[in-house]
């Protein structure tokens, strides 16, 4: 199981240290990437002119943009929900980047501007080619990091 304790406490480090998004969401996606077995993806895409973008991530090469609502990271930004996939092959419209995938987590990560009104910035996604990969349990550990980056990230 994977110990989401320290793997925090790495990240709040890493922030600590520059907490410059592309450093920080850089090597988040390379500490996700070698400390949770069974992954062939993990990553970002960052909310930009009104769809996502691809931002820092560890694996195959990914499709660039997604359209808010499109894909499991565009439904969850729309839907602004985390979205655990137990087979990725069943969710309607999913957007099948790397073959391999079998099951997907996605978590928005929010962001309040100097105006104080809070929105969606970035979705972490994280892929695996075993189907029903991700536990509540991991879906609390990543929520924890999620919760860590919206605050300490300087976008
Ligand atoms: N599968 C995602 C697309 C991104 S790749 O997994 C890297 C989706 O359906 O949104």
């Amino acid at each position: 199981m994977t110990d989401y304790k320290i793997l925090a406490e790495q990240i709040m480090e890493l922030a600590k240290e520059d907490p410059y998004y592309l450093p920080l969401l850089s090597n988040t996606s390379a500490l996700i990437m070698e400390t949770l077995p069974d992954l062939n993806w993990s990553g970002f895409y960052l909310v930009k002119d009104g769809r996502l973008v691809l931002g820092p991530f560890q694996g195959k090469v990914a499709c660039i943009h997604i359209g808010i609502g499109d894909g499991v990271c565009g439904t969850a930004v729309k839907t602004d929900k985390v979205l655990r996939v137990e087979d990725v092959h069943k969710f309607p419209g999913h957007i099948a980047c790397d073959s391999a995938s079998s099951s997907e987590i996605v978590l928005p990560i929010h962001r309040t501007d100097a105006s104080g009104n809070r929105g969606t910035a970035a979705v972490l996604d994280i892929d695996s080619p075993l189907t029903g990969r991700f536990s509540e349990d991991d879906e609390a550990g990543l929520a924890k990091i999620v919760k860590i980056l919206e605050e300490t990230i300087q976008w």
